[in-house]
């Protein structure tokens, strides 16, 4: 058997790395998660109204585009249109349930897009697929489902080029339902035959291949495994979506953020197996994101730019480290991705995490020349042995903890 070769398409989704998801709809203005309407049993007619209420004044796409920029994200998938069913984007008749039509007055998807494209960043769509709100959901399906193709084709049509489609809800009907997904991936490789397309599996079927259109497999809150693609009929890319909190729409009252160290450590931890990693937020009712979130996002990109972008297009190759450590290929170089360092200074300040000192990786193929750390000159003593490498990992200088830090190797 075979691994299977990447499309380009998906080639380059998997060196994107590292992406922000954006949860942002009416239920934002309530401030208890997306969910709010199915969970509170608020009944539509009630829920609709807020449609009346939603301004989105502070909703500043070039703002969010560019802290995502230095946040150091490749993509964004916004939700154009989540399980409450009102969409972000003008719906062309097709309803009025959407963000021009309210007294926001703007087409926010259209302000997204443009802010990617000056800022050079990929734009996605999230779309949901079930719907709350439609009536047709519940009384006549395929209507439902054509009225969803209509949808798409809005968005594969008046945007220009979008980098993918990510939906979401299938999960919401038994296995083996017909959602006529065919029929759907059909109207996006119709208009946007590069564009990636995801079908999230939800928290139950995480990692599970579908479709043979879809270009990737997804890891909902989870950890994502290695995949094993020998004998597949095609290369899928694999993407691990993950709250900051425990909500994807802004929750006033959530204030269970996780560290940003446990961020950095769950990047990695993705890249470690060569998946996606996707990273939400949820701005509040007016739009404006939550400081703790932006502040989160932009620590990352403070990592990314003292470790270096082999995060980015470093692949994983079989180079196995001790509890967390891990390494990734890129070109004639390998980086090791070194947990846990302790700090070097006085035991009376630096309380230790880990430690210092040798780190050995095993399967490593080649000859290394030379190791040195990407955040600072100093080049790193180690030996070889066929196939085991041991380096000797220095401390972080006292002023210094960058939860994982990494060696550059240069390959004879
Ligand atoms: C789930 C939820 C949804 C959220 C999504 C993100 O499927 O239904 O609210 O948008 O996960 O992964």
């Amino acid at each position: 058997m075979a691994i299977p070769i990447p499309e380009k398409r998906i080639a380059e989704f998997e060196n994107f790395g590292f992406g922000l998801f954006i949860h942002y709809g009416l239920y934002s203005q309530l401030g208890r998660g997306e969910w709010v309407l199915y969970i509170e049993k608020i009944p539509v007619p009630e829920y609709e109204k807020l449609a009346d209420t939603f301004t989105a004044e502070k909703f500043d796409a070039r703002k969010i585009v560019s802290m995502a920029k230095a946040a150091g994200v490749k993509y964004i998938t916004l939700t154009t249109r989540h399980h409450e069913g009102f969409s972000l984007y003008d719906t062309k008749g097709l309803n009025t349930y959407d963000a021009p039509h309210s007294p926001c007055g703007r087409d926010l998807v259209r302000e997204f897009v443009d802010a990617c494209h000056e800022f050079d960043v990929v734009p996605f769509f999230y779309h949901t697929t079930l719907d709350w709100q439609n009536r047709l959901y519940k009384t006549d399906f395929k209507a439902y489902l054509q009225y969803l193709r209509d949808s798409v084709e809005i968005l594969c049509t008046q945007y220009g080029k979008i980098g993918g489609f990510w939906f979401d809800g299938n999960w919401a009907k038994p296995k083996g339902f017909n959602w006529e997904e065919d029929e759907l991936y059909a109207v996006i490789r119709k208009h946007q035959p590069d564009a990636i397309i995801v079908n999230n599996t939800g928290t139950s079927a995480r990692g599970e291949a579908g479709n043979p259109e879809l270009d990737s497999v997804t890891f909902e809150q989870g950890r994502p495994t290695p995949m094993d693609r020998d004998g597949m009929s095609k290369y899928y890319a694999a993407e691990m979506c993950h709250t900051m909190n425990a909500h994807w729409g802004f929750g006033h009252s959530d204030l269970n953020y996780k560290s940003l160290a446990s961020l950095i450590e769950t990047f990695c931890a993705c890249r470690k197996v060569g998946a996606n990693y996707l990273l939400n937020i949820g701005p509040k009712g007016d739009g404006e994101i939550p400081m703790m979130q932006e502040a989160l996002l932009l620590g990352i990109g403070e990592w990314i730019k003292k470790t270096g972008d082999a995060i980015y297009e470093g692949k994983p190759c079989g180079v196995l480290g001790q509890g967390k450590n891990f390494a990734l290929k890129k070109g004639n170089k390998l980086y090791f991705y070194v947990h846990d360092l302790g700090i070097v200074g006085d035991s009376n300040v630096t309380v230790e995490f880990g430690g210092a000192g040798e780190k050995t990786f095993t399967g490593v193929n080649g000859k290394i020349k030379s190791v040195r750390w990407t955040d600072c000159d100093e080049t790193l003593s180690f030996t070889q042995d066929g196939e085991t490498v041991k380096i000797d990992c220095t401390g972080y200088p006292y002023g210094s903890n960058l939860v994982v830090r990494v060696a550059e190797a240069e390959l004879e």
